[in-house]
């Protein structure tokens, strides 16, 4: 059998997720052909992964601007791209112009236009976009599914949707590139992403017009000094003011951490461990968000990055009854631990208020291995393996990517003109 050649962009602390896969448990089914990155520390440094955890050859790598010419030479059937968000269109557009398919991490990208462009370049290129979003393989989310699809409560009228970041993981979106609005969108894009997926994968429906409201309220230099903090730092490793702050990340104190980016910084001058009460911050911290779906049901929608717990609160409201789910999840910061322990559950309830009759608390699955609530390993076998047919149709498209950002981009729009707005004046959907 041919196995499928992939090529992957962007060799971060996401990337392994996708390259650990293909070298070990879909290796007779899939190969690695190469890395592309703009740091050449940072794709040295997954190749010694890809050798000494998974005993697989080291790949070719390109810098981005030979990307093309990575395509011409490795002949790759799909790309992958785990780069900084921003960046994402340029090589999901280009890819797909020189034949390949595309699988890309969330967000499939931070913008309208970006979001056009993509669009237009699948209707012209018939290539195949994939996003990955494995919150919908998580056992308990299909479970939802299942239930609001059998009709367990009736058409869904309204949804209640709280999301918690605790300090330890909402605390990190505001160290890294994701803290300058320009590279991820927001929390509202680059977090909301994954949840706005979900309501639209529960519901069966897609957003038509959307409220926002934003703000710093917590991070930040100007936050921390009304509170009446006087030390401050840029970056934590190697710097004494750091020392005994519980917000601090020494990147020098973890193998990986350091073998990853501080080893790497002097290419690119990119800082991991910058302060989240520094200066610069331009995403937000706190957020509120109403919408309202094509099939008429309302959303509330909240995002808070500076948490004592992590998971979030559902509640999907019915002509039949009522349905409530309460997830709380692990504490990790990305690539510091266990990639199985990212978005690992502690708690997980489901319970049916059908109308007129006693409650039932849903039984569950055991909480299965793996990150995002077991999600990642079946997503993976859906990606690399031979998935079975899926009544849920959880494998995301483009158009999944498009509806799941789009919710976000209006918010931000939303926050920026005080106004409402209409995802269809965003983007067209042509062919
Ligand atoms: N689905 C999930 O659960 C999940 C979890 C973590 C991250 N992600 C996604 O994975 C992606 C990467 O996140 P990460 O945590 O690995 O970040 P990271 O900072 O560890 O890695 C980003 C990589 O992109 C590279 N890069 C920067 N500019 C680039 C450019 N112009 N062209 C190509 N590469 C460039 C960087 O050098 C780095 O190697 C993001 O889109 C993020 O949303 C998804």
């Amino acid at each position: 059998m041919d196995k499928k050649r992939y090529v992957l962009v962007g060799t971060g602390g996401r990337a392994e997720f996708f390259y650990g896969a293909i070298a070990s448990q879909y290796k007779e089914t899939s190969e690695l052909a190469a890395f592309c990155d703009t740091n050449q520390t940072r794709m040295n440094y997954a190749n010694k992964l890809l050798q000494e955890s998974y005993a697989y050859p080291p790949v070719a790598t390109y810098k981005t601007q030979d990307f093309d010419r990575m395509i011409e030479e490795q002949k790759p059937d799909a790309v992958i791209v785990t780069s900084v968000d921003r960046t994402h269109h340029t090589y999901i557009i280009r890819a797909m112009e020189l034949g390949c398919d595309v699988i890309t991490e969330k967000p499939m990208t931070v913008d309208e236009r970006k979001c056009q462009e993509i669009l237009d370049a699948v209707e012209r290129t018939g290539r195949n976009v994939r996003v990955t979003f494995n919150y919908r393989y998580a056992p308990h989310h299909t479970k939802a599914r299942e239930l609001i699809m059998d009709g367990a409560i009736g058409q869904v009228t309204s949804v209640h949707f709280e999301w918690l970041l605790n300090t330890m993981h909402g605390a990190d979106y505001f160290r890294r590139w994701h803290r300058d609005k320009r590279n991820s969108g927001g929390l509202l894009v680059h977090k909301s992403t994954h949840h706005f997926d979900l309501v639209n994968f529960w519901i069966g429906s897609q957003p038509e017009e959307v409220f926002a409201y934003g703000d710093l309220l917590y991070y930040g230099k100007e936050n921390a000094e009304r509170r009446g903090v006087t030390d401050f730092y840029e970056r934590a490793t190697g710097n004494p003011n750091a020392k005994g702050d519980p917000f601090a990340l020494h990147l020098d104190e973890n193998a990986h951490l350091k073998g990853m980016y501080l080893d790497a910084e002097h290419e690119d001058g990119y800082r991991r461990d910058q302060s989240v009460f520094g200066d610069g911050i331009s995403i937000e911290d706190t957020m509120g968000v109403m919408v309202r779906y094509k099939n008429n049901a309302i959303l509330t929608y909240s995002l808070n990055a500076y948490m004592p717990w992590e998971g979030y609160r559902i509640a999907f409201n019915g002509t039949k009854g009522r349905l409530e789910m309460t997830i709380v999840e692990q504490s990790y910061v990305n690539s510091g631990g266990d990639k199985s322990l990212e978005g690992a559950l502690k708690d997980k309830r489901i319970i049916l208020f059908p109308m007129w009759e006693p409650p039932v608390e849903i039984e569950l699955e055991e909480e299965s291995e793996g990150g995002h609530g077991g999600g990642d390993p079946v997503l993976l076998n859906d990606i690399f393996g031979t998935p079975a047919e899926d009544r849920f149709h959880r494998a995301a498209n483009h158009v999944d990517g498009a509806r799941s950002i789009l919710t976000g981009i209006a918010a931000n729009k939303s926050i920026r003109t005080g106004q409402p707005v209409k995802v269809s004046e965003l983007v067209k959907f042509r062919g």
